[in-house]
């Protein structure tokens, strides 16, 4: 599914502009340049005190751009992604310039020079562009969500979004929702223990944490459930989930062969992510809808709280067409990121019992103390966060080139 071949799209990479390390003599927009920062562990060489270098003198193959495509395939292509950068940074240093195929990206290892550039980004940071989903707009003649947006526009977007989204006052709302499929979940893994023949868990958990992390994010998103954590799954929904996965798997080639070379030959990848953006699209359409005459026969208030898709249409700050386009990047951005650091953080758990141990019994203590107010709970669990931030600081790292898939065949240890 997904995580296995998910190119590394919006959440896993940080856009920004290189410029400011190095002297822009190339002036050339950098609205396709990516910077990726990465936590593996090679000797790091600081930024500090060194004199800015022109922007063409980054290290790196960015020259031979269809040449290095064509190997990139040739060597596993996303499957051994990491294995290249490592080798890549051994060879070109801690700062090396890429171009495969269209896309050209600037990679940092050491996580100083990474805030140095957060530092510089200044009030418009260079947006990502995902060149087939800006495409797809384009297209389709849709306004860009935030994620695809530059400039003024992104930070308009992203200013009414931060307060539905982000604020403090706002995230209290989605631990319902959140709690909700969390604990559908977890009543899902007893039933598939149970009826397993070694009452063990046994079942794809790259899938499982896939459908829980769209159902979850679906439920604060559109504040409907898509029904994902049954066995039987509502026509409907499975077609728009797998639209996402559809659009996702497109994603990927076109990332480094032009969308437009795709479209104007009508090709199987083009057409099929046309196909899965308009059921995503229709999906959106469909929740406001519902909203609407729900509302309308009076049979939700607009003070519940129904998602941060009802909340940015009920507050009318921004066109209908451009909320559509940022939740469904929003959709497309939380995903395969919150199951992926979930998958991570049960292989290290896996490795780690005796942090199992006290994970649990602080979750333990934490729903003894709240009584029931899962609020107040969340609020007093410390290590929990901490082990999900330890995480996403170190789980990106792949061990000894092995695939997720097998590190995660959980026979060096168990989730108890
Ligand atoms: C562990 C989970 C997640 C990780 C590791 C992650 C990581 C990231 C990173 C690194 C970026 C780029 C930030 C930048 O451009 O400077 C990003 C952007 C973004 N993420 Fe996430 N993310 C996660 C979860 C989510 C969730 C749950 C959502 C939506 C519900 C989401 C939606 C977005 C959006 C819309 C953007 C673009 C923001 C903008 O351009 O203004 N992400 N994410």
């Amino acid at each position: 599914m997904l995580p296995r071949h998910r190119p590394p799209v919006p959440a896993l990479g940080i856009p920004a502009r290189v410029s400011q390390f190095f002297c822009p003599e190339d002036t050339r927009p950098l609205a396709r340049c990516r910077a990726h920062t990465s936590p593996m562990e090679l000797p790091p060489t600081s930024l500090k005190g060194k004199m800015p270098r022109p922007y063409s003198e980054i290290p790196g193959n960015w020259k031979t751009s269809w040449f290095n495509l064509y190997f990139f395939w040739k060597d596993g292509g996303f499957h051994n992604v990491h294995s290249m950068m490592v080798r890549n940074f051994q060879q070109f240093g801690p700062i090396y310039r890429e171009k495969l195929g269209i896309y050209e990206s600037i990679n940092i290892i050491d996580p100083e020079d990474a805030a140095v550039l957060f530092k510089h980004e200044g009030m418009y940071p260079e947006r990502l562009t995902v060149p087939p989903w800006a495409a797809y707009r384009d297209f389709r003649n849709k306004p860009y969500g935030v994620l695809l947006k530059n400039g003024e526009g992104w930070r308009q977007d992203r200013l009414v979004l931060n307060k539905e989204a982000l604020s403090l006052q706002t995230i209290d709302n989605f631990v319902p929702l959140l709690n909700e499929v969390g604990e559908d979940f977890v009543k899902r893994v007893y039933i598939q223990i149970r009826s397993s023949a070694h009452g063990r868990w046994t079942a794809d958990l790259t899938n499982e944490l896939f459908r829980f992390a769209l159902e979850s994010v679906c439920n604060v998103l559109y504040g409907t459930r898509l029904g994902l954590l049954q066995d039987f799954i509502d026509p409907e929904n499975q077609q728009f989930i797998d639209a996402i996965t559809l659009m996702f798997h497109s994603t990927s080639p076109m990332l480094y062969i032009p969308p437009g070379l795709l479209r104007r030959i009508n090709s199987k990848t083009w057409q099929n992510h046309v196909k899965a953006w308009d059921t995503i699209f229709q999906h959106a359409d469909k929740c406001i809808q519902n909203m609407y005459r729900d509302l309308r026969l009076n049979r939700k208030s607009a003070k519940e709280y129904m998602g941060i898709l009802s909340r940015l249409l009920l507050q009318d700050k921004l066109p209908i067409e451009n909320i559509k386009a940022s939740i469904t990047e929003m959709m497309a951005g939380g995903v395969d990121t919150t199951s992926i650091t979930l998958q991570w953080a049960m292989y290290e758990l896996a490795r780690a019992p005796a942090m199992q141990e006290q994970l649990r019994s602080e979750v333990f203590a934490a729903k003894a103390a709240s009584q029931g107010d899962v609020l107040k709970m969340v609020k007093s669990v410390p290590l929990l966060k901490a082990a999900i931030k330890e995480v996403l600081r170190y789980g990106f790292v792949l061990r000894e080139q092995t695939p997720l898939s097998s590190l995660l065949s959980l026979t060096q240890g168990s989730i108890q």
